[in-house]
């Protein structure tokens, strides 16, 4: 009889169907307050870049790297805003997205067996990348006594032999935590203590609230060298699917980096690139209205679970909040199916990205009114009939 476990990789069976079903049928009445995806667009001007890109046949591969226009651009905004000097020619690469950054950049920091620490809760993907590359991902875990910010005592207690790197997500998605220049510095003493990398994930760089300020990590003293800031155009400027991302990093890293960049991608879609241009090089005052936008869901969000008396963890950035649902008895997955079956609302289970978001759940600041607005009434009458 045929049988497909007998050609499937030991990998590709360890990983058999962790990601769930994904439907594409929208479900009527169905209100995702989970979702990770802006629901803004960018101005006219993108789409024209694009639009006059497509005009003038750029339908072919690019440099590796991606083109250099958008190299020096990139640079360039990593000086002036980051305080982080590259080199456009060799030291930045423009990928598909973060997404692509990030295996890019285990794929050469990891053998089988190597580890790899984070704070956890954490961006999901991190587990499964390590895990496709035979390594493992080390949760340290964060608590909301703290509002969920690292003690680095617990991550250098997770230092191992095996430890290449700590991942940290600054600011944080799913805990919405924004760390301060002091526990930056912290972790930055602790990597060169111990001599490891540092991989910054700052995909939210540009959401920060109530005065919280989004440093990099690379702009630190002596951690240029040791540290591979990661880096996209989805979520600052809301454009998920046109996946474009890039990584900066010291020459030796990046030269090491780029056979798995070409192995899987060559380069990054043409078409975007000219995007992510004209994104780059034109005034981005169109942000700050979308930005004002998102706090005003979030205070909406607050007041909300002030009024239910449901704690939170403090959204300082990215554009979630996690909530605690602890008072209402249901762990996270319990929680998230039932608020799916009685209530129609979707959110994410806290325990996505690690065992110390249980008792969480992720709400995310993507949904305008009136959908938001219903959502949240929605929400309301739910937590009350089980609290
Ligand atoms: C922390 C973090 N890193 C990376 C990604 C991947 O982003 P991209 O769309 O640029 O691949 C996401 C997406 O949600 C994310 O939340």
């Amino acid at each position: 009889m045929f049988s497909m476990e007998k050609y499937l990789s030991k990998r590709a069976m360890s990983l058999y169907g962790v990601l769930g079903k994904q439907t594409s049928v929208p479900i009527p009445g169905l209100i995702n307050l989970g979702s990770g995806t802006p629901d803004f667009s960018p101005p006219p001007f993108v789409y024209e870049a694009m639009q006059q890109a497509l005009s003038n046949n750029q339908i072919r591969y690019t440099s590796w790297r991606g083109i250099p226009e958008l190299r020096a651009a990139i640079a360039d905004k990593l000086l002036s805003e980051n305080g982080a000097r590259y080199n456009s020619e060799s030291e930045i690469l423009v990928t598909s997205g973060a997404q692509e950054a990030l295996m890019v950049t285990l794929m050469t920091l990891l053998d089988p067996g190597d580890e790899v620490i984070t704070p956890s809760p954490h961006y999901d993907e991190y587990s499964r990348d390590a895990a496709i590359l035979g390594g493992k991902l080390v949760p340290v875990t964060t608590r909301p006594e703290t509002n969920f910010t690292i003690d680095v005592a617990d991550l250098e207690a997770a230092i191992t032999e095996r430890t290449r790197a700590i991942i940290v997500v600054n600011p944080n998605n799913p805990t919405g935590t924004v760390l301060s220049q002091q526990k930056l510095l912290e972790i930055a003493d602790l990597a060169k203590r111990h001599d490891l990398l540092v991989v910054s994930d700052e995909i939210y760089e540009y959401y920060t609230y109530d005065g919280h300020r989004h440093i990099t990590m690379a702009s630190l003293p002596n951690m240029w060298e040791r540290t591979i800031t990661i880096n996209s155009f989805s979520k600052s400027f809301a454009i998920t699917g046109m996946r474009l991302g890039y990584i900066a990093a010291p020459e030796s890293i990046m030269e090491a980096m780029l056979p798995f960049h070409h192995a899987m991608m060559i380069c990054a879609n043409t078409i975007t690139q000219y995007g992510g241009l004209a994104i780059m090089t034109n005034p981005r005052d169109w942000f700050a209205p979308q930005l004002q936008e998102y706090d005003r869901r979030r205070h909406l969000w607050m007041e909300s679970l002030n009024e239910l008396a449901l704690p939170y963890s403090q959204p300082q950035g990215a554009y979630y909040v996690f909530v605690d649902i602890r008072p209402t008895g249901l762990s996270s997955a319990a929680f998230v199916e039932y608020a799916r079956e009685h209530a129609k609302l979707v959110f994410q289970p806290g325990t996505i990205g690690g065992g110390a978001g249980e008792g969480f759940i992720r709400a995310a600041l993507t949904r305008s009114s009136p959908d938001l607005d219903l959502g949240l009434e929605r929400f309301r009458i739910l937590i009350r009939g089980l609290t």
